[in-house]
C-alpha cells in the first residue's frame, strides 16, 4: 500500500506554508510515479472553531494510524484568551503525547547562499548539516519531587533530573537509527562527570552501542564542551544524542547556526511499529506568524523540508529527501529570496507561492 500522510495545516500561515507542500506531494505523485495516501484534518485554533477541542478524538485516532503526521503551525492572538485546556497548543501537546514522540529531532543545515546569515564566519557554516537528537519526553522537566517548598525560613525550588534505562536506551535507539542513514557517526552528549544520570546515560549509550549498532561510530562529550565545540567547528559532528535539557539548549543553539526560523524543519518520533517505521510527527520550528498572515509573505522551506524528512526517515526515500533539498538549494543559490531571508538591499522578495513554483521547477529540472 501506499505510504500514508495525515496533513495539519493548523492556524495562521500554516496553511500557506501548507499549501506549497501539497503541490510537491503532487508533484512526486505525478512526475515520480510516487504515490502518497494523503488526508487532510484539523488541528489548534480552527479545530476549536468547528469543534470546541483543538484536536478531535478522530484526529487522533487518524493521527496513530498514518505513517506520519505533518504539521503546519497553530495558535494566533484570537485564540489567546481561551482557557488552557483548549488552547491550540493543546492539540500539538495531545499529538505528542499520545503518539508517544520521545525522539526529537532538529538538523542545523546551511544552505551555502544563506552562509552569511549566519553570525559565525562562513567558513565555519557553509555547508553544514547536522542533527540534533533530543530526549523529549523524561528528564528534569519532568522528574519527581518538583516544585517550590519550604524549607526553615526560605523557599526551595526543586527539580529532579531522572532516567530510566529504557527512557535512555529508546532514545538512543532512535539515534543510532538515524545515524545509520547518514553517516554512521554518532557523539552522545551528557555531564557524566558531575551527574548520576550522565554516567547511567553514558554507560546505557554504550551498551546499546555494543549489543546492536557496533557498526555505528560512537563518541561521547560533556554538554558544556559540546556547546563549545558547536560554536568553534560545528562540522565535526553528524548526529548528536543528548537528553531534554541539554538538547533544549543546544538545539536552539545549532539552529541558530544557521540562520532564519524560516527555513528550519523538525521531527519527533516514537518507538518503532510494527512495520518498523517509527510514529512520527513532522513540522517546522516556527509557529503561525501572525503578523504576516494572510499577506502571502510566509518562508515555505522550513515546511517543506520538513516534508524532506519526513521523505528520508519515514519513508526510507533518501534519495527523494536529497532531491527536494537540492531543489532548495539551487532555488536559493539562485538569489530567489522571501522577505525574512532579504538582507542585501535592491532584492525583490517573492511571495510564498512564488517561492514554491521556483522549487517546483528546480525538481522539474533534477
Ligand atoms: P512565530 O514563529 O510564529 O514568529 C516569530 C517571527 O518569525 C515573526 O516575526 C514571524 O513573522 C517570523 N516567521 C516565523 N515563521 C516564518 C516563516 N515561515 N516565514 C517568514 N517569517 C516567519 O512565533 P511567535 O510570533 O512567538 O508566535 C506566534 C504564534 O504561533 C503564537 O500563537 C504561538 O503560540 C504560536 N507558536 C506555535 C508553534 C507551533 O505550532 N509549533 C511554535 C511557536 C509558536
Ligand atoms: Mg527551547
Amino acid at each position: 500500500s501506499n505510504p500514508s500522510l495525515l496533513i495539519l495545516p493548523g492556524d495562521g500561515i500554516g496553511p500557506e506554508v501548507m499549501a506549497e507542500v501539497t503541490r510537491i506531494i503532487d508533484w512526486f505523485g505525478a512526475k515520480r510515479g510516487i504515490a502518497f495516501d494523503v488526508s487532510e484534518d484539523l488541528v489548534g485554533g480552527c479545530a476549536y472553531d468547528k469543534h470546541g477541542t483543538p484536536l478531535h478524538d478522530d484526529t487522533m485516532a487518524k493521527a496513530l494510524e498514518v505513517d506520519a503526521v505533518l504539521l503546519g503551525a497553530v495558535g494566533g492572538p484570537k485564540y489567546d484568551k481561551l482557557d488552557f485546556s483548549v488552547k491550540p497548543e493543546r492539540g500539538l501537546l495531545r499529538l505528542r503525547k499520545e503518539m508517544d514522540l520521545f525522539s526529537n529531532l532538529r538538523p542545523a543545515q546551511c544552505f551555502d547562499a544563506l552562509a552569511d546569515f549566519s553570525s559565525l564566519k562562513k567558513d565555519v557554516v557553509a555547508g553544514l548539516d547536522i542533527m540534533i537528537v533530543r530526549e523529549l519526553t523524561s528528564g528534569v522537566y519532568f522528574g519527581e519531587p518538583r516544585g517550590i517548598f519550604k524549607e526553615g525560613n526560605e523557599r526551595v525550588g526543586i527539580n529532579t533530573q531522572r532516567y530510566t534505562e529504557s527512557e535512555i536506551a529508546r532514545v538512543a535507539r532512535s539515534a543510532f537509527e538515524l545515524a545509520r542513514k547518514r553517516n554512521n557517526k554518532l557523539c552522545s552528549m551528557e555531564k557524566a562527570n558531575v551527574m548520576e544520570s550522565g554516567i547511567l546515560w553514558r554507560d546505557v549509550v554504550t551498551e546499546v552501542h555494543e549489543a546492536e549498532y557496533s557498526d555505528v561510530e560512537l563518541t561521547h562529550m560533556y554538554a558544556d564542551a559540546g556547546a563549545m565545540q558547536l560554536t568553534r567547528w560545528p562540522k565535526q559532528f553528524d548526529v548528536i544524542v543528548t537528553d531534554n535539557l541539554f538538547g533544549d539548549m543546544l538545539s536552539d543553539l545549532a539552529a541558530m547556526l544557521t540562520g532564519s526560523l524560516g527555513m528550519l524543519p523538525s521531527a519527533s518520533l516514537g518507538a518503532p511499529t510494527e512495520n518498523g517505521r517509527p510514529k512520527a510527527l513532522y513540522e517546522p520550528v516556527h509557529g503561525s506568524a501572525p503578523d504576516i498572515a494572510g499577506q502571502g509573505k510566509a518562508n515555505p522551506i522550513a515546511c517543506i523540508l520538513s516534508f524532506a524528512m519526513a521523505l528520508r526517515y519515514s519513508f526510507d526515500m533518501g534519495d527523494e529527501a536529497t532531491r527536494v533539498e537540492k531543489a532548495v538549494e539551487a532555488v536559493l543559490a539562485d538569489g530567489k529570496r522571501t522577505a525574512d531571508l532579504l538582507g542585501e538591499e535592491g532584492v525583490t522578495p517573492v511571495s510564498t507561492s512564488e517561492m514554491g513554483d521556483a522549487i517546483l521547477a528546480a525538481l522539474d529540472a533534477s
